[in-house]
């Protein structure tokens, strides 16, 4: 398979953060390569994306469950994504907990980006969140994924305002701008191996 840096992003909406990342990688800034791209949501634009550059992707049925995946599910992404033996996990937009045996497996090797400033506003509509609660300035967190919602150790912010006229969908489309400047960059210097973890603190050259 090759010594490069390999990739496993997991998404289940448009794929605006997963073809940041490839173009990325296409230009030379992420010294890696998309081994696959799995969705728990079969007309999700992020399968399109990937196949449209000749990535393997995938749809895998959830199962029962809304909010995580149910155990044939679990092993069945745990299965994929071990069979093209990735490095790092890349949550792109995936909208299920990830818990228990899937963690175990690849542990300190899943990150996820979060559309606000963590720890403010974990969860659902983060946007949304921030403009109800009136915060000048909100942004987007890239993060280790531990067994918490959004409560990894965090690699990388980026800072957005908060407009006087801002809609929650205004907001969204400025911070996803900041997600496909920041997650990139992030995942460089993971490929890189240029950042360590100390505790909760991520150390090193990184955005
Ligand atoms: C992004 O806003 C990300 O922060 C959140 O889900 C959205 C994914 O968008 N976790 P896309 O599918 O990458 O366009």
């Amino acid at each position: 398979m090759g010594n490069k840096f390999r990739l496993g992003v997991l998404g289940s909406g448009k794929g605006s953060n997963f073809v940041a990342i490839a173009d990325a990688i296409a230009a030379g800034k992420i010294p890696a390569e998309v081994a696959i791209v799995l969705s728990d949501v079969e007309s999700a634009g992020i399968l399109t994306r990937a196949s449209e550059r000749k990535i393997p992707a995938h749809f895998i049925p959830p199962g029962k469950f809304r909010t995580k995946l149910d155990e044939d599910a679990k092993r069945a992404f745990i299965g994929a994504l071990q069979m093209v033996q990735v490095d790092l996990i890349v949550l792109a937009g995936f909208m299920r907990v990830l818990k228990g045996e899937f963690l175990r497996a690849f542990e300190g090797r899943i990150v996820n980006i979060h559309p606000s400033l963590l720890p403010s506003f974990p969860g659902l509509e983060a946007w949304k969140q921030a403009l109800d609660h009136g915060v000048k300035l909100t942004g987007c967190t890239v993060h280790f994924v531990d067994a918490g919602v959004d409560s990894g150790a965090i690699i990388g912010q980026q800072a957005v305002p908060v407009l006087d006229h801002d809609t929650p969908e205004m907001l969204h489309h400025r911070i996803r701008a900041a997600e496909h400047e920041l997650y990139p960059k992030c995942i460089a210097a993971i490929a890189r191996g240029e950042i360590s973890v100390v505790g909760r603190r991520v150390l090193g050259k990184k955005p």
